[in-house]
């Protein structure tokens, strides 16, 4: 097959036929049932759309349609995985980062706790309260015992707890694996990293961080206090960081990177179908998925090219702009007398005053579905008691607040917070 033409940016014409297009069509009508995520209008979930350039490599990828499982299916783009990783393990720390892109977080978490596992074959997951449902799912899935480490008000693992699950399970004589979360899914709150690492050695204990949504605001401007977090994460055993949430890519797009390169040794199978065409490291050797687009690793790459990870460039303004939204979407909320958590990275949690918990609830659930009439698309969170800073009466176990996710540079803008506080 020659691929010249993509050098001159020619893309083959498809052969669609009239019956493709009529599918084609009607596929387009179906695609307008859904919210309008490109938009700052949209600041909900987690979504973030990806950069044109990504979208645009992996779209001319995927005329070769590489496979990264091995070389014999994808060389190009498993070179181009390997510089994505080189690239990501800098940006942690890691000096010889072992790697990969995976479908997502959760693949990435699994994998990280299937290592974990490898190690250490009785080893225990503690991970915060609030640390995304993959790592109790993936702990069953694993066969390992979980445990929940209660969290602090602001929503980060609670240190003392920690320690007195360390300790006790230490005098059992079981091994630890802490899951440590840097932006927590619901809140964006920052667990102790750093403070967790002297208590992890202390306990012979090993950390994994999930850093699947926070891990590139490691590049932003942080308050210090939550920066030497993201500092830490050098000395952590593994770490997860999702391209696809806020590093541009289309979905399809996760990363689970390990310190030490020796524990590639645990992913070791045989394969009597592929690793005929080299010697070198076959990225299916490391992966627990076979098949991989390299069509994401291409992307991933394309736009490292664009944003480079460093500190005060264009990538890193970007991360800043969602930080300076959510602190000024927090001020009109408080000059309007809402209620309002400290943003600790760019998601604002958010409540109209009241007395009762079960009255507050249907206030926010009434305002956050009379938001969506406005097409202003806002999220909810159950809010438990421990992480409820104001004085109200619990007539339920929790109390549901408005969720804000503002991952875009255009949520950057006074007017946009003025439309979501005019209650
Ligand atoms: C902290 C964290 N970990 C893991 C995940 C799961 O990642 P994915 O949805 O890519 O599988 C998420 C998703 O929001 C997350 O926020």
């Amino acid at each position: 097959m020659d691929w010249t033409h993509l050098l001159n940016l020619e893309f083959p014409q498809l052969p669609l036929d009239a019956a493709d297009e009529a599918i084609l069509k009607e596929l387009a009508h179906k695609l307008q049932d859904n919210y309008p995520y490109h938009s700052p209008d949209y600041a909900g979930q987690m979504i973030k759309p990806p950069l044109p350039l990504a979208q645009a490599a992996h779209w001319m990828t995927s005329f070769v349609n590489p496979n990264n499982h091995a070389l014999d299916g994808g060389r190009a783009t498993s070179a181009l995985e390997l510089e994505t990783i080189q690239a990501l393990g800098t940006m942690v720390g890691y000096s010889q980062p072992l790697g990969h892109l995976t479908s997502g977080g959760t693949t990435a978490n699994l994998e990280a706790l299937w290592v974990a596992r490898q190690c250490h074959a009785k080893t225990v997951v503690l991970a915060n309260e609030h640390a995304h449902y993959t790592h109790s799912r993936m702990s069953e899935v694993l066969g390992m015992p979980f445990q929940a480490v209660a969290s602090t008000e602001n929503g980060s693992m609670d240190l003392i707890a920690l320690e007195t699950m360390l300790k006790e399970l230490r005098s059992e004589g079981v091994n630890a694996t802490v899951v440590t979360t840097l932006g927590t899914t619901g809140m964006g709150a920052v667990d102790a990293l750093e403070d967790i690492v002297p208590l992890a050695h202390t306990y012979d204990a090993r950390i994994h961080v999930d850093a699947a949504y926070g891990g590139y605001f490691t590049l932003a401007n942080l308050p210090f206090n939550t920066l030497r977090h993201f500092n830490a994460m050098s000395s952590a055993n593994s770490i997860v960081i999702d391209p696809h949430k806020h590093g541009l890519q289309p979905y399809g797009c996760g990363a689970v990177l390990f310190k030490n390169p020796e524990e590639g040794r645990f992913y070791k199978h045989d394969s009597p179908y592929t690793y005929f065409t080299s010697d070198q490291l076959h990225l299916g050797e490391i992966t627990l998925e076979c098949s991989r687009a390299g069509a994401a690793a291409a992307a991933l790459w394309a736009t490292q090219q664009k944003f480079p990870y460093v500190r005060s460039g264009a990538f890193a303004k970007r991360l800043n702009a969602s930080l300076e939204a959510a602190k000024g979407l927090k001020h009109s909320l408080i000059a309007k007398d809402w209620w309002v958590l400290e943003p600790e990275l760019d998601i604002c949690i958010f409540s109209l005053p009241g007395v009762k918990a079960s009255e507050i609830s249907a206030l926010n659930r009434a305002f956050f579905e009379q938001k969506a009439k406005e097409n202003l698309h806002l999220a909810l969170f159950s809010l438990p008691q421990r992480n409820c800073p104001w004085q109200i009466k619990w007539d339920i176990p929790s109390l549901t607040v408005v969720r804000s996710v503002l991952m875009k540079p255009e949520h950057n803008d006074p007017k946009l917070w003025d439309r979501i506080t005019s209650a």
